[in-house]
């Protein structure tokens, strides 16, 4: 177990349906952290209603007021550091992060992808899986490095790919199994049962 001393960040863009899975894992006691802050690169992402409902603090930071992506990293990184934070959860948010972000919370940034990584990386993914012809599609946590949609693999769930399978239909399947591992892998760096071994995470026992 550890206690609520273990802090997120949870950087989104969108509708912040991963965010609320983590809230919801929060709130049935299976998951043994805090969301310290919710920070958004959209003004009206709906992820940061969910928070606001949850009485979680949330902050939309906008990229516009910032006259390059370094400095708009800088004040991500002061809000974050702000709340002591353990891990920085990326949850549908849009922009790829660049070096200094990514070097200051050096393997604390996780990401949630829509495919069996490395199959897929980048946009519109679920779609490009089921015009390829792929029999299997999913979802992917890694950590997060400078390479997009490159870290290492902490949780995979595979989904499969039906005849008649519409981009709708495949997406719905694929997030449904992202409520469940996104929550899971924070539980398991939470607890301290990941080990990084190069390009592999072990679970430790
Ligand atoms: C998810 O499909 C996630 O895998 C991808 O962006 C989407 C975010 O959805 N990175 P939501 O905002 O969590 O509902």
């Amino acid at each position: 177990m550890v206690s609520d001393k273990f802090i997120l960040a949870v950087l989104v863009s969108g509708r912040g349906s991963n965010l609320q899975a983590i809230i919801d894992s929060i709130e049935i006691r299976s998951l043994p952290v805090k969301i310290g802050l919710v920070i958004s690169d959209v003004k009206n992402s709906f992820a940061l209603e969910r928070a606001r409902k949850h009485n979680i603090d949330e902050l939309f930071l906008d990229p516009k007021t910032f006259p390059d992506r370094k400095n708009y990293e800088q004040a991500l990184v002061e809000q974050i550091q702000a709340k002591s934070v353990n891990l920085v959860c990326l949850a549908g948010f849009m922009r790829i992060l660049g070096k200094h972000f990514i070097n200051t919370f050096s393997d604390r940034i996780i990401n949630i992808h829509p495919s069996l990584l490395p199959a897929f990386p980048g946009l519109n993914v679920q779609k490009r899986a089921l015009e390829h012809g792929a029999r299997f599609s999913g979802c992917t946590v890694h950590y997060v490095n400078e390479e997009v949609d490159g870290g290492p693999i902490i949780l995979q769930s595979v989904v499969p790919i039906y005849d008649n399978d519409s981009e709708a239909l495949l997406s719905e399947r694929i997030l449904e199994q992202e409520h469940i591992i996104y929550p899971e892998a924070i539980r398991l760096i939470a607890e301290n049962r990941l080990t990084l071994s190069g390009r592999r995470v072990l679970h430790n026992k």
